[in-house]
């Protein structure tokens, strides 16, 4: 009777296994292929009597539905099984992972990079680990300049007692001015974020390490005007369109003249607060024009390519953008702080 085949059928199909795959699609084709048994079956209703079709009728369609079920309950968990065994981590946390944030120095790093980026500078970036050469004496630092002291300058001691002088950390991402200029002739557009070191208490106002950007624009005919029109847009770019600059005279070996820039304080307005110690202003970065003992101890001829060149702390421009207003902050990873971060870009 076809009503008992259908029944034992019934039985049947809850105990379906497979192995693998190749068992399973077996499976498929024996019971519901067009030559399958189910199939089979359909060709017999025909003979069924007609008062018996529609009962008879209800139990073949809910074999067919309990073979598809358990057949697609098998895929299922082979599929289960397959992805499982590709991605595995069993160090895994069993709880949610949270996302991590961007850090406030590498979102204003990031911003810097933009800024400069979109005025054709490119990304230079050279050693932490530098020699006293690229740190100093191409940067046309005296013999006895009082910045290659201990006081500075962190030296990498290869024994206790024999500290060698020549291999130090880096105390400012100039030594990279130093690094692009030998390997390229210009025209040269750089800048150059990285860490430096500096043998410094730490303090809220002072770390041994920190963060600087250098630029480096080299050509034919560059002038100290370009210099303050592109700092100028920096400024306005970082601060707002209102914001006001103002160069000061200044000294370092690598540039002639050299000046250092202030910004309209952008927490006051500049009508004077307590963080522009209530003048006004506040100072950003260092710059100046190359110095042609700079450009000759790097292979460029001064008399035919001038330049200038600037080199602003990161975590000051940080400062003034977020008001954070210790240092050590940066580096202590509070989560809670970092992730007051998180709705920057
Ligand atoms: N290297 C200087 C410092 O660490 C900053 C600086 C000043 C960089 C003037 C420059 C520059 O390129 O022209 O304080």
């Amino acid at each position: 009777m076809l009503t008992d085949k259908i029944n034992e059928l019934l039985k049947e199909v809850q105990d379906l296994h497979a192995a693998n795959a190749e068992e399973l699609e077996a499976l498929r084709l024996k019971y519901l292929s067009k030559k399958g048994i189910i199939n089979d079956l359909m060709n017999d209703f025909r003979t069924v009597a007609a008062d018996q079709k529609r009962e008879v009728g209800m139990k073949l369609n809910e074999l067919k539905k309990q073979t598809q079920d358990r057949i697609n309950a098998l895929k299922e968990q082979f599929e289960a099984l397959s992805e499982s065994k590709n991605d595995a981590d069993l160090t895994r946390t069993a709880y949610p992972v949270k996302l991590g944030t961007r850090h406030p120095l590498t979102l204003v790093k990031n911003e810097i990079i933009d800024i400069f980026g979109r005025m054709g500078f490119t990304l230079a970036d050279g050693p932490e680990v530098e020699d006293d050469l690229h740190v100093y004496t191409k940067m046309n630092f005296a013999a006895d300049h009082p910045a290659r002291d201990m006081q500075d300058t962190f030296f990498v001691e290869q024994n206790a007692e024999d500290v060698v002088k020549n291999i130090i950390l880096r105390s400012h991402t100039s030594s990279v001015q130093a690094r692009v200029m030998e390997k390229t002739q210009p025209p040269i557009r750089v800048i150059c974020p990285g860490r430096v070191y500096r043998n410094e208490a730490i303090s809220a106002r002072a770390h041994c390490f920190f963060h600087q950007v250098e630029g480096l624009y080299i050509d034919k005919g560059v002038s100290f005007t370009d210099l303050k029109q592109v700092l100028l847009t920096f400024a306005r770019e970082m601060f707002g369109p209102d914001t006001k600059i103002r160069l000061r005279p200044s000294y370092f070996p690598f540039t002639e003249p050299s000046a250092e820039m202030d910004i309209s304080c952008n927490i006051c307005g500049g009508v004077g607060c307590s963080f522009c110690k209530h003048t006004g202003w506040v100072e950003i970065l260092g710059c100046g024009m190359v110095d042609p003992n700079v450009l000759e101890a790097c292979g460029i001829d001064s008399k035919v390519y001038s330049g200038y060149a600037f080199g602003m702390g990161i975590e000051r421009i940080a400062n003034l953008k977020y008001q954070v207003s210790d240092l050590r902050l940066f580096s202590e990873n509070d989560v809670r702080f970092l992730r007051e971060f998180e709705a920057a870009f």
